[in-house]
């Protein structure tokens, strides 16, 4: 092999590891809000974020608000919905992320 065509392998093989660390990372952040979510708000809003009765389904959040709109209401809470500024910045920063992102079902690309 040429040296340039050594250089093209190495920054092709380069570029694939880039790209799969960043999907496992994704996948990390992932996994992490989706525990969050899990211990913090499974218990009023479903599992699955399908809702009931007075609290709002979340698995369509999305289609509804804004991530502004979530983050504020993640911080101060809004009527029966309580305040989850005990959480770290990145941890409500994560469930955001992860509800408009309609919590973890993968997007077609
Ligand atoms: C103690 C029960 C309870 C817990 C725990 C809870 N919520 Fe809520 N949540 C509510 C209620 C009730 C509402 C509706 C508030 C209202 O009527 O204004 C709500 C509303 C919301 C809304 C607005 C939905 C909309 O369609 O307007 C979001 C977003 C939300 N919650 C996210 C979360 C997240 C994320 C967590 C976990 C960190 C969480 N909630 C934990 C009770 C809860």
């Amino acid at each position: 092999m040429t040296s340039r065509t050594n250089t093209m392998v190495a920054s092709a093989g380069l570029a694939l590891s880039l790209a799969l660390l960043s999907r496992a990372a994704q996948a990390d952040e992932t996994q992490a809000a989706a525990a969050l979510y899990q211990q913090n708000c499974a218990a009023c809003h479903g599992p699955q974020g399908e809702g009931i009765a007075i609290f709002p389904a979340l698995a369509d959040v999305g289609s509804r608000l804004a991530a502004e709109d979530v983050a504020e209401i993640l911080e101060h809470g809004r009527n029966q919905m309580p305040s989850f500024d005990h959480l770290a910045d990145e941890e409500r920063a994560a469930l955001v992320e992860y509800l408009i992102s309609g919590m973890g079902v993968e997007k077609q690309d």
